[in-house]
């Protein structure tokens, strides 16, 4: 069953920032305090903030009053015999919301578009959301991981454009061609965030009707400070 009331959430009106963790920190100490300091920081602001820690600190950040947890990946099975692997079920019964499928750091271990297509779809039967990010070709990847699905959010993140790779942020330009591309693809209210390089001083550049409705943000996220700057800026949007 898809969960209405946190699709319906996506639909969102407040700019949408997604904090990706990646494999970081690398103490649950380290990760409760980066936590606390930023749930602290951004009380009141109107936005919609979402901390994707590593699976094995999730349960001790929720429940997470004035944010939101969601992971990295999931299975697109529920239960059973895959080793390794962590379910949609389970993130959602944690008290996940939203699930960040096919980044492109995973989409180079071998993750094809297929397995976004079925993971998003898994995730979406739970009532979890997936961030479904997106990179270079933008025709070829909508086709395949949005067929047969209406809730997704989109990210348009290509690899290139990530700070621990040496990469720049896209072009404001550039981020509404992609927009308008996208949109070709899918209902015109579906979420489109950016991601790569997003700082506090970049991110205002990004968010707009026409653009990005929120960003996916990596190296700026492991940094309190520096993160609730950047989502101060973005609630001002
Ligand atoms: P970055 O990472 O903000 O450090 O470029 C973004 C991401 O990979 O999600």
């Amino acid at each position: 069953m898809v969960d209405e009331a946190a699709c319906r959430k996506s639909k969102m009106t407040q700019p949408l920032i997604i904090a990706n963790w990646k494999m970081n920190p690398p103490d649950s100490k380290e990760a409760f305090d980066l936590a606390s300091e930023i749930k602290k920081g951004i009380e009141g602001l109107e936005v919609e903030v979402v901390l994707c820690p590593p699976f094995v600190y999730i349960p001790q950040l929720l429940p997470a009053k004035t944010l939101l947890i969601g992971a990295q990946d999931c299975s697109w099975e529920q239960e059973g015999p895959f080793t390794g692997e962590i379910s949609p079920q389970m993130l959602k019964n944690l008290g996940c919301t939203h699930v960040i499928l096919g980044h492109s750091e995973r989409r180079q271990l071998g993750e094809t578009l297929e397995m976004v297509n079925k993971k998003a779809k898994a995730a979406l039967a739970v009532g979890l959301l997936p961030v479904v990010c997106i990179g270079e070709e933008i025709e070829k990847e909508m086709n395949i991981v949005s067929r047969d699905i209406k809730n997704l959010i989109l990210a348009y993140e290509p690899s290139w454009a990530i700070s621990t790779s040496g990469g720049r942020a896209v072009s404001p330009e550039d981020m509404g061609n992609v927009a308008a591309l996208m949109k070709r693809f899918i209902p015109s209210d579906t979420p489109i965030l950016y991601g790569g390089s997003v700082d506090s001083n970049n991110v205002k550049s990004f968010l707009g009707p026409d653009l990005a409705q929120g960003v996916l943000v990596g190296a700026a996220s492991l940094n309190a400070k520096e993160f609730i700057q950047l989502v101060k800026i973005a609630a001002m949007q």
